[in-house]
């Protein structure tokens, strides 16, 4: 099995997804969407930006590697009866199948920045994109201070040491690495924008409820737990991630969770 693909396919993503809505929503309006848009979104999960960019009329394509998630994503189209929106499987690192130059706009939140072999993702990116659209990528930041950065910091430190030869997903998040990816696919560098940008996640329920819900459907933090459980520290690695949940929390209500958190935001003029 694809390590990637089953990475993904652990747990139930969609729990976490369901604390991105309000963010996902706010990112799409700002992308300029008018109705009839083609749009694909790349590491789509179940919908997050894909539903969004749907209901303002854009035809969507939602591709990701997990077949849980685009169940659900096609499952979250079909109840709202989005008929201009639809899932498949794909590995943003090998689009075949999908023609070239074939949408208007490429969108890829938290998504295709977990493929392996980010040359061929940014080739593949360029590719589908037709000439005067636009590719918008969120990604991640190494060793920034806030939530999803700081869990991968903190998981890393319970895990086995990565496979030789592999490339971090959090290189994405480094304005060089971007750069330099783009360009191998023939895009120079004046015509990206770099930015930094805030996504917020919204639990209904307390900080640590909301580690549990990372420990029990979250692929990578499971895989951290089971690593840290083995060397018996899985205490240790609840309290460093209660800690930090805690201490990101910027919610008044009691009983809820509110974290932002920072992220790369790439746009690229095809
Ligand atoms: C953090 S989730 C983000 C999902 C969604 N974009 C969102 O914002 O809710 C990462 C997503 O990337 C997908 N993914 C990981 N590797 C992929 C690959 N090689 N090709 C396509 N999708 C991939 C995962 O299955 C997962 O849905």
């Amino acid at each position: 099995m694809n390590p990637n693909k089953a990475l993904w396919e652990k747990g139930d993503f969609t729990r976490i997804a369901a604390t991105m809505r309000d963010s996902g929503d706010a990112l799409v309006r700002s992308l300029g969407i008018s109705p009839g848009m083609k749009v694909l979104d790349l590491g789509c999960g179940d919908g997050t930006t894909a539903l969004p960019a749907a209901r303002l009329g854009a035809d969507v394509l939602g591709v990701d590697i997990a077949a849980n998630l685009v169940a659900a994503g096609n499952e979250r189209a079909r109840a709202e009866g989005l008929t201009n929106c639809r899932f498949q499987e794909g590995d943003a690192s090998d689009l075949r199948g999908i023609p070239d130059q074939g949408f208007d706009l490429l969108v890829s939140i938290f998504g295709a920045m977990f493929a392996p072999r980010p040359f061929d993702v940014a080739k593949e990116m360029v590719r589908v994109t037709r000439p005067g659209g636009r590719i918008v990528m969120g990604n991640w930041i190494p060793n920034d201070p806030t939530l999803v950065a700081q869990i991968l910091r903190i998981s890393s430190a319970y895990s086995p040491p990565p496979p030789e030869g592999f490339v971090s997903p959090m290189t994405w998040g480094v304005d060089s690495h971007v750069v330099e990816r783009f360009a191998a696919a023939g895009i120079p560098a004046e015509r990206i924008t770099l930015a930094r940008d805030t996504f917020t996640f919204d639990f209904a329920g307390t900080p640590s409820e909301f580690v549990a819900a990372f420990r029990a459907f979250y692929g990578p933090t499971m895989n951290a737990f089971d690593a840290a459980e083995k060397a018996d520290r899985g205490q240790d690695l609840q309290r460093e991630l209660e800690a930090l949940f805690e201490s990101q929390n910027v919610s008044d209500t009691p009983g809820r969770t509110s974290i932002p958190a920072t992220f790369l935001r790439v746009t690229v003029s095809r």
